[in-house]
């Protein structure tokens, strides 16, 4: 009998998944569940067969460097995969997987619960709740605004952008503007009431919601820029969920301190787990940790969109989730 694969889970998973890796590799697990440092993955990509890899651990070009490279594949739990220099993996023969199509719908429930929630001040009315201070119910108190019947604009109209104008559109009575970089059939977006329009400036305008939906990294770092968030109607709020360095994070916290715009639901950070503390001073921003795919089902199916990868890598068949 042939050797199994030796592969290295980088964080705790699902069990249900662990178990299934167990199983059919010879898997190392982090049980400590602490985050891998440089030094740990550049030695990980040199020991074992498969690295599965998270958004929290960083391999750039430099990891790389040297050669003598035994991982033959990077099976990313997770659908972006900006955390890892592609180029780099490339030149070193390393292909690399990601999880598409598992994720969407949760990444788009978060995406809403916080656009209902920067809206209607639901983080500001549960901390007063929590805290003893509310006084009872006024005519006056604790005004937000109202979603339904507004424009949502979003940002890389995929699978996730896709998802949340559906929930908008049907939910919500929204209507739905659009960027995408390439051209999406009109019939398809209008399918959930939403319009292709020329330029981001052009969705930003617009919108009374924005939603960021592309990925990060590369050009599209620091797409919303202060020039850009200056475009944005003063009453709007910005939503993300895609990636942190979408946002310039510093011009953002300018903006929602100085009323360029009302507000922000963030679910991303530019340096996770890092949240500058000016931000987490504001009460017109919703804070979450990272929490797009969370739910018990999609952390299972994304794990075993890597099984799934990595399984018929090592039989010699295309793996159906390849990015490079
Ligand atoms: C994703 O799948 O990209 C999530 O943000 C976790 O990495």
């Amino acid at each position: 009998m042939t050797e199994k694969p030796r592969i290295l889970v980088t964080r705790r998973w699902p069990d249900a998944v662990e178990r299934v890796l167990a199983a059919q590799f010879d898997a190392s697990f982090n049980a400590s569940d602490v985050a891998m440092d440089a030094a740990a993955l550049a030695g990980a990509l040199r020991s074992f067969d498969a690295v599965l890899p998270t958004v929290s651990d960083r391999l750039p070009a430099s990891l790389f460097e040297g050669g003598d490279i035994r991982t033959r594949i990077l099976g990313n739990f997770g659908v972006g995969y900006n955390h890892i220099d592609i180029a780099a993996a490339g030149h070193y023969g390393v292909t690399v997987t990601n999880t598409p199509g598992v994720l969407t719908d949760c990444t788009a429930d978060i995406a809403m619960a916080l656009l209902l929630s920067v809206a209607r001040r639901t983080g500001e009315g549960e901390r007063e709740v929590r805290a003893g201070q509310w006084t009872g119910w006024r005519p006056t108190h604790m005004i937000g605004t109202k979603v339904t019947g507004k424009t949502l604009g979003i940002v890389g109209f995929g699978r996730i952008g896709k998802a949340m104008a559906k929930r908008c559109h049907f939910g919500f009575d929204m209507d739905v503007v659009f960027y995408n970089r390439s051209r999406i059939d009109p019939a398809e977006a209008a399918w959930c009431g939403a319009r292709q329009l020329e330029t981001v400036e052009d969705v930003l305008a617009a919108a009374d919601f924005v939603s960021l939906h592309c990925p990060g990294g590369g050009e599209n770092r620091h797409l919303i820029n202060p020039q850009r968030l200056a475009v944005m109607k003063p009453e709007a709020y910005l939503i993300n969920t895609a990636r942190g360095d979408v946002v310039d994070e510093t011009a953002l916290i300018h903006a929602l301190e100085t009323g360029i715009i009302r507000g922000a639901g963030l679910d991303v950070f530019e340096v996770e787990p890092n949240v500058p503390g000016r931000l987490r001073a504001l009460q017109n921003v919703v804070l979450l940790p990272h929490l797009g795919s969370a739910t018990e089902e999609t952390r299972t199916a994304m794990g075993m969109k890597v099984v799934e990868n990595i399984t018929a890598f090592f039989e010699g068949r295309e793996p159906p989730d390849r990015v490079a």
